[in-house]
């Protein structure tokens, strides 16, 4: 018999989290920091949308591109939240999740061999995304000593004759970082000089802390024409098993994108959508509840870390937190494979999200104060042992 299967798809690595959480699921009594979900329900309101949906039997295809009365409720918040305009019935469609939107970025736009700038350490989708498409992505290492945010002269070096996109995202997932206004302005004339498309992932927007709202590089002059906008509900509104996203991109690139998403998804769940309108209309006392909780989590982590006398990069957003491990000399798979059967608290290895993520690791803090506490004790302890050992 032949071999059926596809070489790039198996030489693709699968997901360092995904292979991580197998050895985890094996061992029920081990506390697991590791997933990046929200612990929060999905809020009432919001649930009730769905069922009256149910009730009253919406439960069809909607049209490909989603339901327009979710599509004006979603470019009504995107104004609202990041100041940028766009026209439900053409630049606007409802994907399932924040992924889908990532994947039919990339399908829509590249052609085989064009290159994608990635800064790393990133979420793990990004870059099998870029190969599926034919791409080719080229990433940046960036450095804990810049708060992990993009320097336009890393983003200079990367440019090659093949380079056609730049993909970013803050606030980040792994490392929690933020770009203000400032930062994302400098980036603005190298990307303008080069004619690069910005494909920008957002699905943290929501989620920052210390006072400062989120900026979209979406928002600066001469961007939004080409800019592919990428958010969803799974964080923002604790709805990650309701499968919904959204983007947002010129008429012209949105019309391929929704053509696609025609072909190989027909419309995203119906019942989630009718759901998300009222996530988009009346949401935002929601998810201030869940940013406050976060907040106060980052601040016990970062009071733990420092006692510990571990160096820790002050997150800014999202819900996750990066410390830095490399005084122990371990990679931090061996580090976090350590800790699991030690002391049976899992996280994730830095280096699943890019090989700058050597050295670090990757807490989620969408756990409870009360997990918290006990992991960090375990933590502690762990370390103690780790710096007795090599005394
Ligand atoms: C940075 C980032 N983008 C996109 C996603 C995908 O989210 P979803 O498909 O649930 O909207 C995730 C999920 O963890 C993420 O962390």
């Amino acid at each position: 018999m032949r071999d059926f299967l596809a070489k790039k798809i198996v030489e693709m690595p699968s997901s360092g989290i995904r292979k991580f959480f197998d050895i985890v699921t094996e061992m029920p009594d081990a506390i697991s920091l590791g997933v990046g979900e929200p612990d929060f329900d999905t809020p009432w309101p919001i649930r009730e949308e769905a069922i009256r949906a149910i009730k009253a039997g919406k439960t069809f295809y909607t049209a490909n591109a989603g339901l327009s009365e979710l599509r004006k409720a979603v470019c009504d918040y995107t104004a609202r939240k990041i100041g940028v305009s766009y026209a439900p019935a053409t630049e606007c469609f409802i994907s399932v999740g924040g992924s889908e939107a990532i994947d039919l970025a990339f399908r829509a736009t590249l052609e085989e061999g064009d290159e994608v700038i990635i800064p790393q350490p990133c979420f793990v989708s990004y870059e099998p995304c870029v190969k599926m498409a034919g791409g080719v992505p080229v990433t940046i290492a960036l450095k804990e000593e810049n708060a992990f945010r993009l320097q336009p002269e890393e983003l200079e070096t990367a440019i090659t004759p093949r380079t056609k996109a730049l993909f970013i995202s803050y606030p980040n997932n792994p490392t929690g970082a933020i770009m203000e206004k400032e930062d994302l302005e400098k980036l603005v004339p190298i990307i303008l000089e080069h004619d690069l498309l910005v494909i920008t992932d957002e699905i943290y927007s929501e989620l920052t802390y210390g006072g400062k709202n989120h900026f979209s590089i979406a928002a600066l002059p001469g961007i939004k024409e080409r800019c592919i906008y990428v958010n969803g509900f799974s964080k923002a509104f604790a709805m990650t098993g309701w499968r919904l996203g959204y983007a947002m991109a010129p008429a012209a690139i949105m019309h391929e994108m929704i053509k696609i998403h025609q072909y190989c998804i027909m419309s995203s769940p119906t019942i989630s959508q009718y759901a998300a309108v009222y996530a988009m209309t009346d949401g935002d006392a929601e998810t201030q509840m869940m940013r406050q909780a976060y907040d106060r989590r980052r601040k016990y982590l970062m009071r733990r870390f420092s006692d510990m006398d571990i160096p820790c990069f002050e997150p800014k957003g999202a819900f996750y937190i990066f410390p830095n491990i490399q005084e122990f000399g371990m990679t931090s798979e061996e580090f976090a494979l350590e800790l699991l059967q030690r002391k049976k608290v899992a996280v994730v290895p830095g280096s699943a999200f890019g090989c700058c993520g050597e050295g670090f690791l990757r807490i989620s803090y969408a756990y409870s104060l009360d997990d918290l506490r006990v992991a960090f004790d375990r933590i502690e302890e762990f370390i103690r042992e780790l710096r007795k050992e090599k005394a």
